[in-house]
Parts: C-alpha cells; sequence; structure tokens
C-alpha cells in the first residue's frame, strides 16, 4: 500500500500529514487532491513541491469524474479523505457548502474505494460528532449528537462511511480527533487567531465567558495516529484520538498572552457561538491500545506553534489582509465595533 490519494492536503491537517507520509516512508507515493477552498494553500505545501514522490491535482471530492480519473492514472492504493469545511462558525452563517463537501464529496470517494477495489479508507473525523460531554468522556461506542451543521455533517459523513463496510465489507477506518492546533493552521480557528491578532496587539474575542472546554491535540501526534490507523487500524472500525489536555479556552487565552507577553487587557468577552458545546472529550483506550500515545505536552507544543507564527508572518499576513478579512468582518464587525483596537495597528 505505497501509492495514496489524500484528500484536502493542502489544508492544516492534510498538508501536516503529506509531510510526514513523504518524510516516513521513502517509498511511498502521494498524490494530493484539493479543491483549493479559502482553507486549501499551495504554500502548505511548497517544501515539497519538487518531491517527484508528491503530485498535486486540483480537484472537487464532489466531481467523481475527475476523482476516478485520478484514481486509475495514479494507480492509487488507498485514500485518506481530509477534505472537509471545517469552521464551525462558518457552518452557522453557510451551511450548504458543508453538507454538499462533507457528505456528498465522502459518498464520492466511497463510490470510488468500492468501484476500484482500494485496499483501504480512512475518514478523517471529528469529536465534535459526539456533542457537548457534561462529565466523563465519550468512547466510540457512544450515540452522536452533533451541535452544528459542521459537526452534523460530519456525523453524516462518518455513518455513511460506516455503512459501505457493513454493506460492502468496504475496509474503511474512522478517526475521530479533538482539537488539533500547529503550523499552517487556517487563522480562524481559536490558536491561530488569537496568536496573529496577540501578535499585532489587536483584541482576542473569546466567546461567552471563556469557559469552554476542549483537548488540544498538536497535528504532528494526529498524523502519527492517522498513520497508524491506516496502516494497523481494523476495518469497520473507528478511532478516537485525544491528547488528553483539556483547557478552557481562557486559559489557553493567558497562555498566549503570556507567551507573546501581551496584556490580559486584549481579552474580549464576546457574545456565545449559538449552540456553543460546552466540553469535548473523548476515551482513547482503542488507539492507546494499537501503541499510539500524544508526544507533546501543550505547553511546550503551544510554545512551539506561537514561534512558528512568529517566524512565519508572511504566510499569515496574506490570508489576515485577502478573503479572511471579510470573513472576520462578517463574524465579529458587530461585536467588535467601537472597542479597543490598539491604535495604528491593523492588518
Ligand atoms: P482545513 O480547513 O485546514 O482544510 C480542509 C482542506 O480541504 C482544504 O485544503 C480545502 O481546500 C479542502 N477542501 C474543502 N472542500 C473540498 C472539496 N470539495 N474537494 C476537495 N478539497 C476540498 O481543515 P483541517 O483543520 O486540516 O481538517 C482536516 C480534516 O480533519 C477535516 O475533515 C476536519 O473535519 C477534520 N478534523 C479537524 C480537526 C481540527 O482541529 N482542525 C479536528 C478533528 C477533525
Ligand atoms: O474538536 C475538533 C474540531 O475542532 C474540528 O472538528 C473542527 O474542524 C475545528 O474547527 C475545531 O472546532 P472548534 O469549534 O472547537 O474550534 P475553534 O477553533 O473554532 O474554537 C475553539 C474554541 O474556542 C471553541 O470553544 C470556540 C472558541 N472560540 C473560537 C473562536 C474562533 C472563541 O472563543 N473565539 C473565537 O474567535
Amino acid at each position: 500500500m505505497s501509492k495514496l490519494l489524500i484528500t484536502g492536503g493542502a489544508g492544516f491537517i492534510g498538508s501536516n500529514f503529506v509531510r510526514h507520509i513523504l518524510k516516513k516512508y521513502p517509498d511511498y507515493q502521494v498524490v494530493v487532491y484539493d479543491k483549493l477552498t479559502y482553507a486549501g494553500r499551495l504554500e502548505n505545501l511548497q517544501d515539497v513541491a519538487d518531491n517527484p514522490r508528491y503530485t498535486f491535482v486540483r480537484g472537487d471530492i464532489c466531481d467523481a469524474g475527475l476523482v476516478d480519473k485520478v484514481i486509475q492514472k495514479h494507480r492509487i492504493e488507498a485514500v485518506i479523505n481530509f477534505a472537509a469545511e471545517t469552521h464551525v462558525d462558518r457552518s452557522i452563517l453557510n451551511p450548504g457548502s458543508f453538507i454538499q463537501t462533507d457528505v456528498y464529496g465522502t459518498y464520492v470517494l466511497l463510490e470510488a474505494v468500492r468501484k476500484f477495489d482500494l485496499r483501504r479508507y480512512v475518514q478523517v473525523g471529528t469529536d465534535e460528532v459526539y456533542g457537548s460531554c457534561p462529565q466523563g468522556s465519550f468512547s466510540e461506542a457512544d450515540r452522536l449528537g452533533p451541535s452544528s451543521p459542521y459537526s452534523a455533517s460530519k456525523a453524516g459523513a462518518d455513518l455513511l462511511v460506516l455503512s459501505y463496510f457493513v454493506t460492502w465489507r468496504l475496509p474503511v477506518v474512522v478517526t475521530r480527533s479533538s482539537n488539533n492546533f500547529g503550523p499552517f493552521q487556517y487563522p480562524e480557528k481559536l490558536i491561530p487567531l488569537f496568536i496573529t491578532n496577540a501578535i499585532n496587539s489587536q483584541p482576542l474575542p473569546l466567546y461567552g465567558d471563556g469557559l469552554n472546554v476542549r483537548d488540544w491535540l498538536y497535528v504532528f501526534d494526529n498524523c502519527e495516529a492517522i498513520d497508524l490507523v491506516l496502516h494497523q487500524g481494523q476495518a469497520g472500525e473507528i478511532y478516537n484520538i485525544g491528547a488528553d489536555q483539556e483547557r478552557t479556552n481562557l486559559e489557553v487565552t493567558e497562555l498566549i498572552l503570556k507567551t507573546l507577553n501581551r496584556p490580559r487587557s486584549l481579552i474580549q468577552f464576546v457574545k456565545d457561538r449559538p449552540g456553543h458545546d460546552r466540553r469535548y472529550s473523548l476515551d482513547c483506550f482503542k488507539i492507546r491500545s494499537l501503541g499510539w500515545r500524544p508526544q507533546r505536552k501543550f505547553e511546550t507544543a503551544l510554545a512551539e506553534t506561537v514561534q512558528w507564527y512568529q517566524d512565519n508572518q508572511d504566510w499569515w499576513r496574506k490570508i489576515k489582509s485577502g478573503e479572511f478579512r471579510l470573513y472576520y468582518e462578517k463574524q465579529y464587525g458587530k461585536t467588535l465595533t467601537g472597542t479597543a483596537e490598539v491604535p495604528g495597528k491593523k492588518y
């Protein structure tokens, strides 16, 4: 199984996974298939662009004809599907593209895996499908309770994937990971948004009381886990991937400010996200039984991530002055109007 199709490979986790595979497996060929939405960026893969074992194809996972052609042309043996619309707030503003890509796109890929009798299909999923976890932790057997159009679309995709195992014994596996952070994460998500705003001395818009809890997983640890599931996961199974590093958003925010030596007064409590899940928590016994453990501690990994955003300002400044600016105004415009913007600091 050395010829991989990595869909959504120009995004945050996908691009880190491409680097991981090319480095770890010297005989593997990787084809990245990505629509290059606002979140997909060829710069994310610039360092592998000249690698003869890497090919990029621009395409939509909903385009069955092109998916089939690429699989045949490159003699693909396995598909790892990262392609999705991924931002909860955008799914609240505009759910349609989430249903189209996350559900219908997954169906198109499954049909191709079935038609060409591929050896493995990995669906990269999320802990958000379980919904909020008031106490304890969710295991893979727990019922789904998605709260947003994003998580509902991802839940639909997971169920579709698993149905292809039950009906056709397709060799599928599903991962469900907690919140990732690290290099190349689009600065609409909490950690990169707050790091880049803090570097710019701009307000950090914390939703509600700031006490929602997420379990933070360094992206490199997730890449190791997905690799393990790709090679050793059991067909038809789901694997939770969490780091056991639960923090409130306020704790994360304070740590970012401290690392960057910025004042606490940059924190701005804003209107809560509708349907905002209070806490996510995963029981990761299954993936740990395969031998996986997260290698990085949250505080160390966050410091490395802050450093990466400090060292790669060209990457995110370009984003912040483009499409993202319009989105940001739409998302935060009302709540931020007339508040303490630091004079002279603009995107
Ligand atoms: P991202 O938004 O950074 O990247 C998504 C990628 O998918 C982009 O490159 C985009 O261009 C591509 N894409 C979107 N629609 C497409 C389409 N129709 N056809 C082809 N490509 C398309 O996302 P990410 O954070 O890297 O997440 C990757 C996967 O991991 C997603 O499936 C997401 O649901 C899942 N996930 C993410 C996290 C997280 O914390 N980031 C946690 C758990 C699960
Ligand atoms: O849990 C896995 C999921 O993590 C992935 O499936 C999603 O693709 C990914 O976007 C992420 O979803 P979240 O909604 O948890 O991530 P986000 O970074 O948007 O928000 C993290 C927390 O921070 C959440 O409680 C909302 C809060 N938040 C977020 C933003 C963008 C704020 O308080 N202010 C903000 O401006």
